[in-house]
């Protein structure tokens, strides 16, 4: 199998960058688009599946590197599925997670007065891509099942973390130390099934 010994991780959040830094081998040397000035592009798949792979392919295609790329977000079930691939979005040009939250709770008072009494079932969904093998691009799709917080709770962490509260747990993605958080999240059940190609 071929030994990758560079690779850029696809991505210009900061965030999602730190964790899929310490979920790669140590001894693999990490580019980021921050560093070789490159911007994202327009994510235009109906998909993460599809989103993961148009970052993949177009980092790579312009470094000539091995990129890794993760799509993911936040699906909500009672928003049919909201926001999900649109979970950046939702924090406008600035990506004012504070303002995405705001929008989930604005949209869950919409549709639902009591909400904050109930269990209200989310998930988060992450979509990885290989892109720049010899081979065939490699794909994975990790989930991690949970509910949303009738409050935002925690500094740690990026995005939605504050009000994520994963199934099992009482703390929110937001009040858990990072290293705990990275061992069960959706990146790392899509990263452990390609792990063997790292
Ligand atoms: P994209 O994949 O770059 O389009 O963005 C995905 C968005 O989903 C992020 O900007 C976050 O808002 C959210 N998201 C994805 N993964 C996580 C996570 O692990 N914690 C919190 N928010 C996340």
């Amino acid at each position: 199998m071929e030994k990758i010994k560079k690779i850029l991780i696809g991505t210009n959040n900061p965030g999602k960058y730190s964790e899929i830094c310490d979920l790669l081998p140590k001894e693999i040397e990490k580019f980021s688009p921050k560093k070789l000035n490159i911007k994202s592009p327009e994510e235009t798949g109906a998909s993460f599946e599809e989103n993961s792979f148009i970052k993949a392919s177009y980092f790579s295609k312009k470094t000539n590197l091995i990129c890794l790329s993760d799509d993911s977000g936040l699906e909500i079930d009672i928003l049919n599925g909201r926001p999900g691939i649109y979970s950046s979005r939702w924090g406008g040009k600035n990506k004012n997670f504070n303002l995405a939250i705001k929008k989930v709770f604005k949209a869950l008072d919409k549709k639902k007065k009591n909400w904050r009494e109930e269990k209200i079932s989310a998930r988060f969904i992450c979509a990885l891509t290989i892109f720049g093998l010899k081979k065939k691009p490699i794909f994975s799709v990790g989930k991690i099942e949970g509910y949303i917080s009738n409050e935002q709770r925690g500094l740690k962490g990026f995005g939605y973390d504050p009000i994520f509260i994963p199934k099992g747990k009482r703390k929110t993605f937001g009040e858990m130390d990072p290293k705990k958080k990275y061992k069960i999240d959706h990146r790392y059940k899509a990263f452990k099934k390609i792990r063997k190609f790292l």
